[in-house]
Formats: C-alpha cells, structure tokens, sequence
C-alpha cells in the first residue's frame, strides 16, 4: 500500500503574464500567458497520510489554509482522498520576486495525483493545479508552455511548446527580501480596475502570436522585447488602478531597470520582466549572461544576482 508519494516541479517565469481573472473560483485568466521553466529553483513535495491537511515548509508548519482548500477542490473533482500531511521543500528563494506558488501547487497537484494512481496526463495536471494557483499550470513541462486561457474549466490548462536549442538565459535581481505587500490575487482584482485593461489584454493576444513567432525563429531579441513591453504595460495597470492603485516598484527596481537600458546602450542583449515584487528578471542569452550579471554586481553592491537557465518538467521520486 502507497504510505507517501513525492513530486518535484520547478518554477517558471512568465514571458507573457497572467494578470487579472476571468472567473475567480474557476481561476480563469483573462490572457494567454507563456513561460520559462527555471533550472536552478523547484520545489519537492511529499504528501503522506495524517490525521488532518497540514503544511509544512522547510520543516516548518505553516497556515494550512490555502493547502487545505485546494486538497478540497481535488476531492471534489476527482473523489475522496485520506487527510494529508503535506512536506515541501522549497529552494525558490523567497527574495528572487519568484512564484513559489507556481512550483508548490504543481509539485503538490503531483504528488496527490501520484499518491491516488490517477492516471492523469500533464495537461490534465495542469488543469487541476490551476486551482491552487494560475502560475502553477506552467510548471508541469520544460522549457516553454503556454498556458491557454480557455473558456471553461475544461479548456484552461498549459501545455508545453517545443522551442529547440535557444540559449536563453534570466539574470535573476535579488532587489528585497520582504514579503510581498500586495498579494498577486489583490493585485490583479485591483489592475482590473484601470481604464487601460481592456487594452492590455487586447494587446497581450497580439504579442502572444509575435511571441510565438519570435521563439521558432530563435530571435532572442525580440522575445526580450515582447516580453519587456508585456511586463511594463502590466505594472503601468497597477499605477492606474481606479481601486487602490499601488505598484511593486521601488527605488532600486527603478535603478536596475535604468541600468538594463544602459546594458542595451553598449550593446548588449538585455531586456526586463517583473512579477508581483520589487525584484527585476533581465531576458538575456547564455553567453552574455554572466557579462551582464558582474556589471550589475560592480553596480549595485547590495543586490545579489544569480543566473537561470531553461530547466525540467514535472518528475516524481
Ligand atoms: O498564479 P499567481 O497567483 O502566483 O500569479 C502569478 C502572477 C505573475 O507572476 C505576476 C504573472 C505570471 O503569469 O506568472
């Protein structure tokens, strides 16, 4: 008998963003989204049978709240299932303005599904992750996914598109280590609110197919160029949220994304992305990666950079 069940799932970071729902209990998006799977960060996930849903993170318990009513949702979808105790391990860094979420609900939605013999493709996984936590779709497959946003609970789920050999590569900002102020849920529900959404969206379905073209023509610089449009449009919906306008910037955001445009100055292959915290991603490819990482460490003394590379899907111990 099946006592534990362990999944492993990286992280990604979308090229294209999901920012805003189309039905918040379903977690549909209003736009497509794409990403990159990140090597260097993941999240292993144990699920074992206890007397009731708990969570704990890097040996320590956490609120269990989320974890418990998305092994809810998994229970009514897909049959009953004993209490669990869940056990991650977590090496996102909590500080690199990465989605933790992204590879927790994945690796745990994994696990579950290892943990019951569900006989469940990595769409199928996919769709049910979605629940926990939209990023999550992205971190079943390697290297690039699009998540489709789909019309129903049925048809909105990511799949993996295949891109070969593209040297991309992230330079990975380490602007704050504070938790994030406004939650990514809060975020969007306010950005909904700009007079500008309607556009971005409409402009986001546009990108998606330059993007998709950019990436089977192997163009590096355009796809940092897509991406960099597509991330500054979506904060600029923050600043001009009708409800409660806030932004994720702060000074050094500001700095790093002046000296991304300098690195573009003099030459090289560099483009920004941000998700829901100060910290800035810069789009670059493998070779010039560690250029531009040292130029940013001479820079900015107190902000520590690490480097990212495509990495795996979903695996399972
Ligand atoms: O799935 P969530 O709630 O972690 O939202 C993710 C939102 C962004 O990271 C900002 C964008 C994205 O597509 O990952």
């Amino acid at each position: 008998m099946t006592t534990n069940a362990t999944a492993i799932a990286h992280t990604n970071i979308a090229l294209m963003k999901y920012w805003g729902k189309a039905d918040s209990k379903l977690n549909l998006p209003t736009t497509s989204s794409l990403s990159l799977t990140l090597d260097e960060y993941y999240t292993k996930t144990t699920v074992e049978e206890g007397p009731e849903d708990k969570l704990y993170i890097n040996e320590l318990p956490q609120d269990s709240k989320r974890v418990h009513q998305f092994l809810n949702v998994l229970r009514e979808e897909m049959g009953d299932f004993p209490p669990f105790t869940v056990i991650s391990v977590n090496k996102v860094p909590l500080s690199a303005g990465l989605a933790s979420s992204a590879s927790s609900f994945a690796a745990l939605t994994a696990a579950v599904a290892k943990f019951n013999n569900w006989d469940l493709s990595n769409e199928e996984l996919s769709r049910l992750a979605r629940r926990g936590s939209g990023s999550a779709t992205r971190s079943f497959f390697p290297d690039f996914a699009i998540w489709e946003k789909g019309d129903s609970d049925k048809t909105s789920y990511a799949h993996h598109i295949d891109v070969p050999d593209l040297p991309i590569a992230l330079v990975v900002c380490k602007i704050a280590g504070t938790v994030k102020k406004v939650s990514s849920s809060d975020g969007m529900v306010r950005a909904q609110t700009s007079p500008n959404y309607q556009a971005w969206v409409d402009e986001s379905a546009k990108q998606l197919e330059e993007m998709k073209a950019a990436l089977q023509e192997k163009d590096l610089e355009k796809v940092g160029q897509i991406a960099e449009a597509n991330a500054l449009a979506m904060h600029e919906l923050n600043l001009t949220a009708t409800d409660r306008r806030f932004t994720y910037f702060n000074q050094n955001t500001m700095k790093v994304l002046d000296a991304i445009k300098e690195l573009r100055a003099q030459g090289y292959l560099a483009y920004a992305t941000m998700d829901a915290g100060p910290n800035v991603k810069i789009i670059t490819n493998q070779e010039q990666a560690p250029a531009i990482k040292e130029a940013l460490a001479k820079r900015f003394r107190k902000i520590q950079f690490d480097i990212a590379t495509p990495g795996p899907g979903i695996s399972y111990e």
